[in-house]
């Protein structure tokens, strides 16, 4: 198999918060980030709000509903680190790359996330204990 997928950059680490409203003081005002909008992503249950420092992003992620999965990692970790996610340029290729690799999958099909982004999610089984988020750029 010819493999003609590129790994780009880590696009961004994912936070989980109970509330965006508490948080983003202290990653806009006190870190200095730039805060570039929150947007609902209902097929998730989550609000995500996106910031920006240099070519770095941070994701804060609040649940919209009490069966939000970040709802689900809230109860049981009570906040922090909830994903990294890494850019590809061919989504479909990495996770097929993934099938092949016999890796376990939140997802097993691509599909449309915060920034209409691609994405797909990979067990933390599979990369030793953190969840990982595959992302391409909507073209
Ligand atoms: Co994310």
């Amino acid at each position: 198999m010819v493999m003609n997928m590129a790994i780009e950059k880590i696009d961004h680490i994912g936070i989980a918060v109970d509330s965006i409203d508490t948080w983003i003081g202290y990653y806009r005002d006190v870190l200095g980030m730039e805060y570039g909008g929150s947007e609902v992503v209902a097929e998730q249950k989550v609000r995500v709000a996106l910031l920006q420092i240099g070519e770095s992003r941070i994701e804060l992620l609040e649940p919209t509903s009490a069966d939000s999965p970040i709802a689900g990692f809230l109860e049981k970790r009570g906040g922090g680190i909830h994903h990294i996610a890494i850019k590809v340029d061919d989504i479909n290729e990495a996770l097929e790359r993934h099938k092949a690799a016999g890796a376990r999958l939140i997802d097993t099909e691509v599909r449309t996330g915060a920034h209409n982004m691609k994405i797909a999610f990979i067990h933390p089984k599979t990369s030793g204990g953190v969840l990982l988020e595959l992302c391409q750029a909507p073209h």
